[in-house]
Protein backbone atom coordinates (compact mmCIF):
# COMPACT_ATOMS: atom_id res chain seq x y z
CA UNK A 1 0.00 0.00 0.00
CA UNK A 2 2.71 2.51 1.04
CA UNK A 3 5.78 2.76 -1.31
CA UNK A 4 8.80 0.92 -0.39
CA UNK A 5 11.92 3.01 0.73
CA UNK A 6 13.53 3.21 -2.17
CA UNK A 7 11.01 3.01 -4.30
CA UNK A 8 10.04 5.92 -7.24
CA UNK A 9 7.72 8.29 -5.34
CA UNK A 10 4.04 8.06 -6.05
CA UNK A 11 2.11 11.27 -7.42
CA UNK A 12 1.97 13.51 -5.03
CA UNK A 13 -1.78 13.81 -3.94
CA UNK A 14 -4.36 15.49 -5.76
CA UNK A 15 -7.72 16.53 -5.91
CA UNK A 16 -9.45 16.35 -9.08
CA UNK A 17 -13.15 17.11 -10.79
CA UNK A 18 -14.64 15.95 -13.81
CA UNK A 19 -18.49 16.60 -14.60
CA UNK A 20 -18.74 17.97 -10.94
CA UNK A 21 -17.72 14.89 -8.93
CA UNK A 22 -14.38 14.87 -7.18
CA UNK A 23 -11.84 12.33 -6.27
CA UNK A 24 -8.80 12.39 -4.26
CA UNK A 25 -5.88 11.03 -5.63
CA UNK A 26 -3.84 8.87 -3.93
CA UNK A 27 -0.77 7.12 -5.59
CA UNK A 28 -2.35 7.92 -8.76
CA UNK A 29 -5.94 6.69 -8.62
CA UNK A 30 -9.23 7.60 -6.48
CA UNK A 31 -8.93 6.92 -2.98
CA UNK A 32 -11.68 7.38 -0.41
CA UNK A 33 -10.96 7.69 3.29
CA UNK A 34 -12.64 5.48 5.25
CA UNK A 35 -11.47 7.34 8.08
CA UNK A 36 -11.33 8.23 11.66
CA UNK A 37 -10.27 11.36 13.34
CA UNK A 38 -8.38 11.23 17.22
CA UNK A 39 -9.43 12.92 20.00
CA UNK A 40 -7.62 16.51 20.69
CA UNK A 41 -4.69 15.52 23.07
CA UNK A 42 -3.77 12.38 21.32
CA UNK A 43 -1.21 14.44 19.37
CA UNK A 44 1.70 13.23 21.48
CA UNK A 45 3.93 10.04 20.78
CA UNK A 46 3.15 7.92 24.04
CA UNK A 47 -0.82 8.90 23.85
CA UNK A 48 -0.46 7.44 20.40
CA UNK A 49 -0.96 3.53 21.10
CA UNK A 50 -4.11 3.93 22.29
CA UNK A 51 -4.66 5.84 18.90
CA UNK A 52 -3.72 2.65 16.55
CA UNK A 53 -5.38 0.60 18.79
CA UNK A 54 -8.67 1.94 17.84
CA UNK A 55 -7.88 2.64 14.00
CA UNK A 56 -6.82 -0.91 13.91
CA UNK A 57 -10.64 -1.78 15.77
CA UNK A 58 -12.01 0.31 12.81
CA UNK A 59 -10.35 -1.07 10.56
CA UNK A 60 -9.76 2.51 9.21
CA UNK A 61 -7.48 3.17 6.13
CA UNK A 62 -6.99 7.24 7.71
CA UNK A 63 -6.36 8.82 10.46
CA UNK A 64 -6.76 12.60 11.09
CA UNK A 65 -5.00 13.48 13.81
CA UNK A 66 -3.51 17.09 14.85
CA UNK A 67 -0.38 18.86 14.96
CA UNK A 68 -0.44 21.95 17.15
CA UNK A 69 1.40 24.73 17.16
CA UNK A 70 2.23 24.99 20.62
CA UNK A 71 4.04 21.64 20.02
CA UNK A 72 6.39 21.96 17.18
CA UNK A 73 7.48 25.78 18.09
CA UNK A 74 6.83 25.68 22.07
CA UNK A 75 10.25 28.48 21.72
CA UNK A 76 9.72 30.84 19.02
CA UNK A 77 11.82 29.80 16.25
CA UNK A 78 13.04 26.57 17.25
CA UNK A 79 10.60 23.72 15.47
CA UNK A 80 10.59 20.49 17.28
CA UNK A 81 9.19 17.88 14.62
CA UNK A 82 10.06 15.08 16.93
CA UNK A 83 6.19 13.60 17.23
CA UNK A 84 5.65 14.45 13.18
CA UNK A 85 8.15 11.96 13.14
CA UNK A 86 7.21 9.28 14.88
CA UNK A 87 3.58 9.69 14.06
CA UNK A 88 4.42 9.59 10.42
CA UNK A 89 6.96 6.21 11.01
CA UNK A 90 4.02 4.41 12.84
CA UNK A 91 1.34 5.15 10.45
CA UNK A 92 3.64 3.47 7.54
CA UNK A 93 3.75 1.10 10.29
CA UNK A 94 0.03 0.53 10.59
CA UNK A 95 -0.54 0.51 7.18
CA UNK A 96 -2.43 3.86 7.20
CA UNK A 97 -2.61 7.19 5.67
CA UNK A 98 -3.23 10.58 7.58
CA UNK A 99 -4.95 13.59 7.39
CA UNK A 100 -2.38 16.24 9.69
CA UNK A 101 -4.71 19.14 11.48
CA UNK A 102 -2.94 22.10 11.80
CA UNK A 103 -4.23 23.45 14.72
CA UNK A 104 -2.68 26.96 15.06
CA UNK A 105 -4.30 30.38 15.09
CA UNK A 106 -7.66 29.13 15.76
CA UNK A 107 -9.15 26.18 17.18
CA UNK A 108 -12.54 25.70 17.83
CA UNK A 109 -12.28 29.35 17.10
CA UNK A 110 -10.11 29.76 20.08
CA UNK A 111 -6.33 30.27 20.22
CA UNK A 112 -5.46 27.36 22.71
CA UNK A 113 -3.28 25.39 21.00
CA UNK A 114 -1.03 28.35 19.95
CA UNK A 115 2.16 28.88 22.05
CA UNK A 116 2.48 30.59 25.30
CA UNK A 117 4.50 33.39 23.83
CA UNK A 118 1.61 34.27 20.79
CA UNK A 119 -1.50 33.51 23.47
CA UNK A 120 -0.15 36.43 25.87
CA UNK A 121 1.20 38.83 23.43
CA UNK A 122 -1.79 41.02 22.62
CA UNK A 123 0.30 43.90 21.44
CA UNK A 124 1.87 42.00 18.78
CA UNK A 125 -0.78 39.30 18.14
CA UNK A 126 -4.04 41.15 18.58
CA UNK A 127 -7.20 39.84 19.83
CA UNK A 128 -10.44 40.52 18.02
CA UNK A 129 -12.02 43.33 20.07
CA UNK A 130 -15.96 43.84 20.81
CA UNK A 131 -17.73 47.21 19.92
CA UNK A 132 -16.89 48.59 23.23
CA UNK A 133 -12.85 48.57 22.23
CA UNK A 134 -12.62 45.19 24.54
CA UNK A 135 -10.42 42.49 23.72
CA UNK A 136 -12.35 38.99 23.33
CA UNK A 137 -10.90 35.60 23.10
CA UNK A 138 -10.66 35.34 19.76
CA UNK A 139 -7.50 36.17 17.71
CA UNK A 140 -7.48 38.88 15.31
CA UNK A 141 -7.35 37.96 11.48
CA UNK A 142 -5.98 41.05 10.72
CA UNK A 143 -3.10 40.62 13.20
CA UNK A 144 0.13 41.25 10.67
CA UNK A 145 1.98 39.63 12.72
CA UNK A 146 0.22 36.32 13.96
CA UNK A 147 -0.78 35.55 10.61
CA UNK A 148 3.33 35.72 9.74
CA UNK A 149 3.89 34.22 12.69
CA UNK A 150 1.72 31.21 12.08
CA UNK A 151 2.19 31.01 8.24
CA UNK A 152 6.08 30.84 9.22
CA UNK A 153 5.14 27.65 11.92
CA UNK A 154 2.86 26.35 8.84
CA UNK A 155 5.69 26.16 6.10
CA UNK A 156 8.05 24.52 8.33
CA UNK A 157 6.06 21.65 8.90
CA UNK A 158 5.10 21.00 5.52
CA UNK A 159 8.93 21.64 4.49
CA UNK A 160 9.35 18.85 6.87
CA UNK A 161 6.02 16.79 5.91
CA UNK A 162 8.17 16.96 2.10
CA UNK A 163 11.53 16.10 3.80
CA UNK A 164 10.49 12.86 5.64
CA UNK A 165 7.46 11.72 3.46
CA UNK A 166 7.68 12.74 -0.25
CA UNK A 167 9.09 9.42 -1.44
CA UNK A 168 6.26 7.54 0.41
CA UNK A 169 2.96 9.93 0.47
CA UNK A 170 1.90 8.94 3.74
CA UNK A 171 0.30 12.09 4.56
CA UNK A 172 -2.44 12.84 1.86
CA UNK A 173 -3.83 16.08 3.14
CA UNK A 174 -4.03 18.73 5.39
CA UNK A 175 -6.22 20.15 7.35
CA UNK A 176 -5.44 24.47 7.51
CA UNK A 177 -6.97 25.52 10.97
CA UNK A 178 -9.75 23.99 12.85
CA UNK A 179 -13.33 25.28 13.08
CA UNK A 180 -12.54 28.54 12.33
CA UNK A 181 -14.88 31.78 13.26
CA UNK A 182 -15.67 33.45 16.07
CA UNK A 183 -18.69 32.56 18.41
CA UNK A 184 -20.68 35.23 20.26
CA UNK A 185 -19.39 38.51 18.00
CA UNK A 186 -19.48 39.03 14.03
CA UNK A 187 -16.53 40.35 13.45
CA UNK A 188 -13.60 42.33 15.02
CA UNK A 189 -14.33 46.07 16.04
CA UNK A 190 -10.90 47.21 15.93
CA UNK A 191 -9.41 50.33 13.92
CA UNK A 192 -7.77 48.55 10.94
CA UNK A 193 -11.02 46.07 10.67
CA UNK A 194 -13.28 48.86 10.74
CA UNK A 195 -11.46 50.53 8.25
CA UNK A 196 -11.51 47.40 5.93
CA UNK A 197 -15.12 47.05 6.19
CA UNK A 198 -16.05 50.38 5.10
CA UNK A 199 -13.54 50.03 2.18
CA UNK A 200 -15.03 48.75 -1.27
CA UNK A 201 -15.83 44.77 -1.43
CA UNK A 202 -13.04 43.26 -3.28
CA UNK A 203 -14.09 42.65 -6.96
CA UNK A 204 -13.16 38.53 -6.17
CA UNK A 205 -16.23 38.55 -3.66
CA UNK A 206 -18.41 40.58 -5.75
CA UNK A 207 -17.85 38.40 -8.66
CA UNK A 208 -18.47 35.00 -7.00
CA UNK A 209 -21.26 36.18 -3.65
CA UNK A 210 -24.54 37.50 -4.69
CA UNK A 211 -26.36 39.75 -1.81
CA UNK A 212 -29.44 37.36 -0.62
CA UNK A 213 -31.34 41.11 -1.14
CA UNK A 214 -31.07 43.28 -3.71
CA UNK A 215 -28.84 46.22 -2.20
CA UNK A 216 -25.75 47.90 -4.33
CA UNK A 217 -23.68 46.13 -6.95
CA UNK A 218 -20.77 47.59 -5.60
CA UNK A 219 -19.41 49.94 -2.46
CA UNK A 220 -18.54 48.89 1.11
CA UNK A 221 -19.19 46.00 2.85
CA UNK A 222 -22.86 47.29 4.29
CA UNK A 223 -23.82 48.85 1.30
CA UNK A 224 -23.59 45.63 -1.14
CA UNK A 225 -24.55 42.98 1.88
CA UNK A 226 -26.83 45.20 4.05
CA UNK A 227 -27.17 42.61 7.16
CA UNK A 228 -25.51 40.21 6.21
CA UNK A 229 -22.26 42.06 5.78
CA UNK A 230 -20.71 41.86 9.31
CA UNK A 231 -20.69 37.45 8.79
CA UNK A 232 -19.52 37.76 5.16
CA UNK A 233 -16.61 40.58 6.12
CA UNK A 234 -15.33 37.98 8.92
CA UNK A 235 -15.53 35.04 6.93
CA UNK A 236 -13.70 37.12 4.08
CA UNK A 237 -10.83 38.11 6.76
CA UNK A 238 -10.51 34.90 8.34
CA UNK A 239 -10.26 33.00 4.57
CA UNK A 240 -7.87 35.24 3.55
CA UNK A 241 -6.10 34.88 6.27
CA UNK A 242 -5.90 30.82 6.21
CA UNK A 243 -5.22 31.03 2.58
CA UNK A 244 -2.40 32.98 2.76
CA UNK A 245 -1.10 30.40 5.04
CA UNK A 246 -2.33 27.48 2.68
CA UNK A 247 -0.64 29.50 -0.06
CA UNK A 248 2.81 29.49 1.54
CA UNK A 249 2.56 25.77 2.64
CA UNK A 250 1.53 24.40 -1.00
CA UNK A 251 4.42 26.73 -2.06
CA UNK A 252 6.75 24.23 -0.38
CA UNK A 253 4.87 20.67 -0.67
CA UNK A 254 1.70 20.96 -2.70
CA UNK A 255 -1.10 18.37 -0.87
CA UNK A 256 -4.61 19.20 -0.97
CA UNK A 257 -5.75 21.65 2.00
CA UNK A 258 -9.16 22.45 2.94
CA UNK A 259 -10.75 23.84 6.14
CA UNK A 260 -13.43 22.14 8.30
CA UNK A 261 -17.09 23.87 9.61
CA UNK A 262 -19.04 23.81 12.58
CA UNK A 263 -22.26 24.06 10.74
CA UNK A 264 -24.95 26.28 10.80
CA UNK A 265 -28.60 25.23 10.67
CA UNK A 266 -29.10 23.81 7.01
CA UNK A 267 -32.96 23.96 7.15
CA UNK A 268 -33.33 27.79 7.80
CA UNK A 269 -35.30 29.16 5.10
CA UNK A 270 -34.50 31.81 4.24
CA UNK A 271 -31.21 32.04 5.25
CA UNK A 272 -31.05 34.55 8.06
CA UNK A 273 -28.04 36.79 8.73
CA UNK A 274 -25.83 35.54 11.33
CA UNK A 275 -27.61 36.20 14.89
CA UNK A 276 -24.97 34.49 17.66
CA UNK A 277 -26.25 31.23 16.34
CA UNK A 278 -23.22 29.87 15.01
CA UNK A 279 -19.60 30.66 14.65
CA UNK A 280 -19.58 34.18 12.39
CA UNK A 281 -16.98 33.90 10.13
CA UNK A 282 -16.72 30.36 9.75
CA UNK A 283 -17.06 28.33 6.20
CA UNK A 284 -20.86 27.97 6.63
CA UNK A 285 -22.40 27.00 3.77
CA UNK A 286 -23.68 30.38 2.84
CA UNK A 287 -20.22 31.51 2.76
CA UNK A 288 -18.39 28.93 0.60
CA UNK A 289 -17.98 31.71 -2.06
CA UNK A 290 -16.65 34.13 -0.02
CA UNK A 291 -13.84 31.52 1.10
CA UNK A 292 -13.51 30.44 -2.79
CA UNK A 293 -12.91 33.94 -3.47
CA UNK A 294 -10.57 35.12 -1.06
CA UNK A 295 -8.85 31.40 -0.49
CA UNK A 296 -8.07 29.70 -3.75
CA UNK A 297 -5.44 27.90 -1.87
CA UNK A 298 -7.53 26.33 0.02
CA UNK A 299 -9.64 23.23 -1.65
CA UNK A 300 -12.94 23.02 -0.24
CA UNK A 301 -15.31 23.61 2.67
CA UNK A 302 -16.40 20.43 4.73
CA UNK A 303 -18.86 19.65 7.61
CA UNK A 304 -18.36 18.45 10.96
CA UNK A 305 -21.75 17.09 11.94
CA UNK A 306 -22.79 16.72 15.49
CA UNK A 307 -26.29 16.40 15.05
CA UNK A 308 -28.39 13.29 14.44
CA UNK A 309 -31.25 15.02 12.97
CA UNK A 310 -31.96 12.77 9.74
CA UNK A 311 -33.39 15.72 7.97
CA UNK A 312 -31.01 18.16 8.86
CA UNK A 313 -27.90 15.61 8.37
CA UNK A 314 -28.97 15.06 4.70
CA UNK A 315 -29.10 19.08 4.36
CA UNK A 316 -26.48 19.82 5.40
CA UNK A 317 -24.68 17.19 2.78
CA UNK A 318 -26.91 18.87 -0.01
CA UNK A 319 -25.24 22.02 1.04
CA UNK A 320 -21.49 21.45 1.10
CA UNK A 321 -21.60 18.90 -2.21
CA UNK A 322 -21.04 21.46 -4.67
CA UNK A 323 -19.62 21.11 -8.75
CA UNK A 324 -16.62 22.88 -7.42
CA UNK A 325 -16.84 21.27 -3.64
CA UNK A 326 -16.05 18.06 -3.37
CA UNK A 327 -18.21 16.28 -0.39
CA UNK A 328 -16.39 15.35 2.43
CA UNK A 329 -16.82 15.10 6.33
CA UNK A 330 -14.15 14.99 8.48
CA UNK A 331 -16.07 14.73 11.28
CA UNK A 332 -18.87 13.52 12.71
CA UNK A 333 -19.98 12.21 16.01
CA UNK A 334 -19.16 8.69 16.49
CA UNK A 335 -22.45 7.91 18.87
CA UNK A 336 -24.38 5.07 18.00
CA UNK A 337 -27.35 6.79 16.08
CA UNK A 338 -24.65 7.93 13.46
CA UNK A 339 -23.17 4.82 12.48
CA UNK A 340 -25.95 4.77 9.44
CA UNK A 341 -25.10 8.29 8.08
CA UNK A 342 -21.58 6.18 6.74
CA UNK A 343 -23.80 4.82 3.76
CA UNK A 344 -25.29 7.26 3.18
CA UNK A 345 -22.21 9.73 3.13
CA UNK A 346 -19.96 7.36 1.30
CA UNK A 347 -23.21 6.53 -1.06
CA UNK A 348 -23.22 9.81 -1.83
CA UNK A 349 -19.70 10.21 -3.16
CA UNK A 350 -18.02 11.45 -0.59
CA UNK A 351 -13.99 11.64 -0.48
CA UNK A 352 -13.77 11.33 3.07
CA UNK A 353 -15.81 9.95 6.07
CA UNK A 354 -14.15 10.10 9.45
CA UNK A 355 -16.41 10.12 12.85
CA UNK A 356 -14.68 11.46 15.79
CA UNK A 357 -13.07 10.58 18.55
CA UNK A 358 -11.60 7.27 17.23
CA UNK A 359 -9.08 6.66 20.24
CA UNK A 360 -8.89 4.86 23.67
CA UNK A 361 -8.20 7.80 25.62
CA UNK A 362 -9.90 7.99 28.52
CA UNK A 363 -12.29 10.90 27.47
CA UNK A 364 -15.83 11.05 25.78
CA UNK A 365 -17.32 13.92 24.00
CA UNK A 366 -20.88 12.51 25.60
CA UNK A 367 -23.29 13.86 25.15
CA UNK A 368 -21.92 14.70 21.52
CA UNK A 369 -20.45 11.67 20.90
CA UNK A 370 -19.99 8.30 22.63
CA UNK A 371 -20.35 7.33 25.97
CA UNK A 372 -17.97 4.36 25.63
CA UNK A 373 -14.23 4.95 24.99
CA UNK A 374 -13.55 0.98 24.34
CA UNK A 375 -14.20 -1.03 22.02
CA UNK A 376 -17.96 -0.74 21.77
CA UNK A 377 -17.47 2.35 20.46
CA UNK A 378 -15.41 1.52 17.22
CA UNK A 379 -16.58 -1.77 16.67
CA UNK A 380 -20.10 -0.68 14.62
CA UNK A 381 -17.92 1.30 12.32
CA UNK A 382 -15.07 -1.34 12.05
CA UNK A 383 -17.68 -3.78 10.38
CA UNK A 384 -19.03 -1.36 7.97
CA UNK A 385 -15.13 -0.17 6.85
CA UNK A 386 -14.59 -4.14 6.96
CA UNK A 387 -16.78 -5.08 3.92
CA UNK A 388 -16.33 -1.55 2.64
CA UNK A 389 -12.19 -2.10 2.66
CA UNK A 390 -11.43 -4.97 0.50
CA UNK A 391 -13.07 -2.78 -2.65
CA UNK A 392 -12.03 0.68 -1.44
CA UNK A 393 -9.90 1.26 -4.51
CA UNK A 394 -13.20 0.20 -6.88
CA UNK A 395 -15.48 2.06 -4.99
CA UNK A 396 -13.35 5.11 -5.34
CA UNK A 397 -13.66 4.63 -8.83
CA UNK A 398 -16.96 4.14 -9.04
CA UNK A 399 -17.93 6.75 -6.50
CA UNK A 400 -15.77 9.04 -8.90
CA UNK A 401 -18.12 7.54 -12.02
CA UNK A 402 -21.02 8.97 -10.22
CA UNK A 403 -22.08 5.16 -9.88
CA UNK A 404 -22.98 5.61 -5.93
CA UNK A 405 -26.26 6.03 -4.15
CA UNK A 406 -26.33 5.86 -0.30
CA UNK A 407 -29.30 5.91 1.90
CA UNK A 408 -29.78 6.16 5.93
CA UNK A 409 -32.44 5.29 7.51
CA UNK A 410 -34.90 8.42 8.50
CA UNK A 411 -35.44 9.05 12.04
CA UNK A 412 -39.18 8.53 10.73
CA UNK A 413 -38.40 5.01 9.54
CA UNK A 414 -39.79 4.90 6.22
CA UNK A 415 -38.94 3.46 2.91
CA UNK A 416 -36.81 5.34 0.83
CA UNK A 417 -36.49 5.25 -3.10
CA UNK A 418 -33.41 5.35 -5.18
CA UNK A 419 -33.46 6.38 -8.66
CA UNK A 420 -30.68 4.58 -10.46
CA UNK A 421 -29.85 4.13 -14.20
CA UNK A 422 -32.84 2.16 -15.73
CA UNK A 423 -34.00 1.12 -11.94
CA UNK A 424 -35.36 1.86 -8.70
CA UNK A 425 -34.09 1.22 -5.48
CA UNK A 426 -36.60 0.70 -2.71
CA UNK A 427 -35.12 0.68 0.86
CA UNK A 428 -37.42 -0.34 3.64
CA UNK A 429 -36.00 -1.27 7.50
CA UNK A 430 -36.95 -3.06 10.73
CA UNK A 431 -38.30 -5.56 8.67
CA UNK A 432 -37.90 -9.77 9.70
CA UNK A 433 -35.99 -11.41 6.81
CA UNK A 434 -38.63 -13.58 5.65
CA UNK A 435 -41.95 -12.20 4.49
CA UNK A 436 -43.87 -9.00 3.82
CA UNK A 437 -45.74 -7.37 6.99
CA UNK A 438 -48.51 -7.73 5.84
CA UNK A 439 -48.35 -11.50 6.44
CA UNK A 440 -47.55 -11.82 9.73
CA UNK A 441 -49.51 -8.19 11.35
CA UNK A 442 -49.83 -10.36 14.65
CA UNK A 443 -45.94 -10.42 14.79
CA UNK A 444 -45.03 -7.56 17.13
CA UNK A 445 -41.67 -8.17 17.73
CA UNK A 446 -39.04 -5.71 16.03
CA UNK A 447 -35.18 -7.28 14.59
CA UNK A 448 -32.89 -6.65 16.88
CA UNK A 449 -30.31 -3.70 16.72
CA UNK A 450 -33.64 -1.67 15.52
CA UNK A 451 -34.51 0.42 18.54
CA UNK A 452 -33.06 3.28 17.19
CA UNK A 453 -32.57 4.28 13.14
CA UNK A 454 -29.64 2.10 12.27
CA UNK A 455 -30.57 0.98 8.97
CA UNK A 456 -28.02 1.97 5.92
CA UNK A 457 -27.45 0.97 2.21
CA UNK A 458 -24.64 2.08 -0.11
CA UNK A 459 -25.39 1.02 -3.84
CA UNK A 460 -22.74 1.07 -6.59
CA UNK A 461 -24.12 0.75 -10.35
CA UNK A 462 -21.41 -1.23 -11.76
CA UNK A 463 -23.21 -2.08 -15.12
CA UNK A 464 -26.62 -1.76 -16.91
CA UNK A 465 -27.98 -4.47 -14.50
CA UNK A 466 -25.70 -4.97 -12.05
CA UNK A 467 -25.28 -3.66 -8.48
CA UNK A 468 -22.54 -3.87 -5.57
CA UNK A 469 -25.01 -3.48 -2.41
CA UNK A 470 -23.69 -2.86 1.27
CA UNK A 471 -26.16 -2.05 4.03
CA UNK A 472 -27.09 -3.03 7.54
CA UNK A 473 -30.44 -3.32 8.75
CA UNK A 474 -32.20 -2.65 6.01
CA UNK A 475 -34.25 -4.45 2.92
CA UNK A 476 -33.54 -4.19 -0.37
CA UNK A 477 -35.06 -4.30 -3.48
CA UNK A 478 -34.85 -3.19 -6.97
CA UNK A 479 -37.63 -2.66 -9.67
CA UNK A 480 -37.42 -1.51 -13.23
CA UNK A 481 -37.56 2.18 -13.64
CA UNK A 482 -40.37 1.32 -16.51
CA UNK A 483 -42.40 -0.83 -14.60
CA UNK A 484 -41.52 -3.94 -16.42
CA UNK A 485 -41.56 -6.74 -14.43
CA UNK A 486 -38.18 -8.11 -12.54
CA UNK A 487 -36.28 -10.68 -11.29
CA UNK A 488 -33.02 -11.43 -9.28
CA UNK A 489 -30.66 -12.78 -11.93
CA UNK A 490 -28.09 -13.92 -9.40
CA UNK A 491 -27.17 -12.52 -5.88
CA UNK A 492 -23.91 -13.38 -4.94
CA UNK A 493 -22.53 -12.39 -1.14
CA UNK A 494 -18.60 -12.48 -1.14
CA UNK A 495 -15.92 -10.07 -1.53
CA UNK A 496 -13.00 -8.47 -3.67
CA UNK A 497 -9.73 -10.28 -3.51
CA UNK A 498 -6.21 -7.79 -3.38
CA UNK A 499 -6.04 -8.98 -7.16
CA UNK A 500 -9.70 -7.17 -7.78
CA UNK A 501 -10.84 -10.40 -8.70
CA UNK A 502 -14.65 -10.96 -7.41
CA UNK A 503 -14.65 -14.24 -4.75
CA UNK A 504 -18.25 -15.40 -4.88
CA UNK A 505 -18.90 -17.12 -1.71
CA UNK A 506 -22.92 -18.11 -1.66
CA UNK A 507 -25.41 -17.86 -4.24
CA UNK A 508 -28.66 -16.15 -2.34
CA UNK A 509 -31.72 -17.53 -3.85
CA UNK A 510 -34.94 -18.60 -2.25
CA UNK A 511 -36.27 -17.42 1.16
CA UNK A 512 -32.90 -15.23 0.78
CA UNK A 513 -34.46 -13.29 -1.97
CA UNK A 514 -37.50 -13.90 -2.77
CA UNK A 515 -38.80 -10.63 0.06
CA UNK A 516 -36.42 -8.82 -1.11
CA UNK A 517 -32.51 -8.70 0.09
CA UNK A 518 -32.53 -8.26 3.46
CA UNK A 519 -29.47 -7.02 5.69
CA UNK A 520 -28.90 -7.90 9.40
CA UNK A 521 -26.88 -5.87 11.95
CA UNK A 522 -23.78 -7.38 10.08
CA UNK A 523 -22.85 -5.44 7.02
CA UNK A 524 -22.28 -7.43 3.77
CA UNK A 525 -21.11 -7.45 0.82
CA UNK A 526 -23.67 -8.48 -2.28
CA UNK A 527 -23.31 -8.48 -6.15
CA UNK A 528 -26.06 -8.45 -7.51
CA UNK A 529 -27.78 -8.78 -10.98
CA UNK A 530 -31.03 -7.89 -12.34
CA UNK A 531 -32.99 -8.87 -15.09
CA UNK A 532 -36.68 -7.96 -17.05
CA UNK A 533 -39.41 -10.67 -18.13
C1 LIG B 1 -15.49 19.78 16.78
C2 LIG B 1 -14.02 20.07 16.83
O1 LIG B 1 -13.51 20.31 15.56
C3 LIG B 1 -13.27 18.92 17.48
O2 LIG B 1 -11.91 19.24 17.56
C4 LIG B 1 -13.86 18.64 18.85
O3 LIG B 1 -13.65 19.73 19.69
C5 LIG B 1 -15.35 18.34 18.71
N1 LIG B 1 -16.01 19.45 18.08
C6 LIG B 1 -16.05 18.10 20.03
O4 LIG B 1 -15.60 16.94 20.64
Amino acid sequence: MLAAAGAAAAPIPELVQKDGRHALMVDGAPFVMFGGQAQNSSNYPLALNKVWAAIKDMNANTLEIPVAWEQIEQVEGKFDFSYVDTLVAQARKNKVRLVLLWFGTWKNTGANYAPEWVKFDNARFPRMLDKEGKPIYCLSPQGEETLKADKKAFVALMTHIKKIDEAHRTVIMMQVENEVGTYGYARDYAPKAEAAFNAPVPEAVLKRKKSPVALAASGTWKQVYGDYADEYFHAYSVASYIGEIAKAGRAVYNLPMYVNNSVRDPLEEPVKPWNKNFASGGPTFDVIDIYKAAAPAIDFAAPDIYSPDSKKFAATLDKFQRPDNPLAVPEMSNAAEYVRYAYLVLGRGAINFSPFGIDYADYSNFPLGHKATDKTMVEPYGKIYSAFRPMERQWSKWAFEGRTYGVAEGDDRAPQTIAMKGWKGTISFREWQFGEREYFKEVKDLPAGTDKPNGGVAIAQIADNEFIIVGQHARVKIDNADGKPTMWARVEEGYYDPSGKWIMERNWNGDQTDYGLNLTGKPVVLKVKVGTY
